[in-house]
């Protein structure tokens, strides 16, 4: 039996149900998913009881596992989850909320701004698959926002004058955007930035979309403020609500994304309270530009 998809917002957005994603999938469940991810971008799952090694087996049918590293700032040695997963909780090794002027907790607040996962790396994500294990009692809905409609809603001249332009990417700039400068020299090695195209082109089915993410501070060949002012201007655009799935998430539900083709955001939450999101990223496939 294939899995069936009813779209559940009027742009994009499919609800999966009759499928059960913690059990190895046949080869026609792992087409069907990734047709209903060309054609929704986001697809959500409901009532999936997953263990972290189901949750990386699942991922692996789409393609190879991220390499986290250089993601974020949290030590080896203070990592809650293993190699594989991606921590969003709000907690530490202990399990417990992290303290309100923990630098992890601060950087990660990061994720409330509008991105794409690891546009900062110069291969990024295809796609993320997030589990809610613990849902916090108020707030934390993750918001999703087509980058396909904002493209295709642009005015001629627009789309002429942005389809050539390289952005540089940088866990700096976004982090920048709040306040966060000081970083070590290791950390500004590894946040080193990056360069992607500001319109991509989806490989299966050909559409074009907006490449943006608060990680995006700079334009090859254009003076900063005369960049961000052009970032700004369609990062206002593209997350019209017209354009905007917010989910409210159940414990145990997954919501599987296209980063190639969605921009998302958290939003606030109780912080002294658990929230317990794991990530798994399933790494892209080739760069979007040349890197220098
Ligand atoms: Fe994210």
């Amino acid at each position: 039996m294939s899995p069936s998809i009813r779209q559940i917002h009027p742009v994009f957005v499919g609800e999966v149900s009759a499928i059960d994603i913690g059990k190895p999938l046949t080869p026609d469940e792992v087409a069907a998913l990734e047709a209903g991810m060309d054609r929704y971008a986001v697809l959500v799952f409901h009532d999936q009881k997953l263990t972290d090694e189901q949750q990386m087996a699942l991922s692996r049918n789409f393609g190879a596992l991220e390499d986290a590293r250089g993601g974020n700032i949290t030590k080896p040695e203070d990592r809650r989850l293993q190699t594989g997963m991606n921590d969003v909780s709000n907690l530490g090794r202990d399990g417990q909320p992290m303290a309100r002027e923990s630098r992890v907790r601060l950087f990660n607040l990061g994720n409330m701004l509008w991105h794409s996962d690891s546009s900062f790396r110069a291969t990024p994500a295809k796609y993320s698959l997030l589990s809610a294990r613990v849902v916090n009692p108020a707030g934390g809905n993750t918001e999703f926002a087509d980058m396909r409609a904002a493209y295709d809603t642009l005015d001629g001249a627009t789309k002429a004058q942005i389809e050539d332009l390289i952005c540089e990417h940088s866990l700096m700039y976004s982090r920048g955007s709040l306040g966060m400068q000081d970083y070590s020299d290791e950390e500004r090695a590894m946040f080193r930035p990056v360069r992607q195209r500001l319109v991509r082109t989806h490989p299966v089915t050909g559409r074009k979309s907006l490449y943006l993410s608060s990680h995006a501070g700079g334009i090859v060949g254009m003076p900063m403020p005369e960049a961000r002012i052009l970032l700004k201007d369609l990062t206002e655009h593209a997350t019209q609500p017209k354009f905007v799935y917010v989910h409210q998430w159940r414990v145990w539900d997954l919501v599987m994304w296209d980063n190639r083709q969605m921009m998302h955001r958290v939003r606030r939450y109780d912080e002294s309270q658990p929230r317990d999101m794991r990530r798994t990223t399933v790494a892209g496939n080739a760069a979007t530009a040349a890197q220098v």
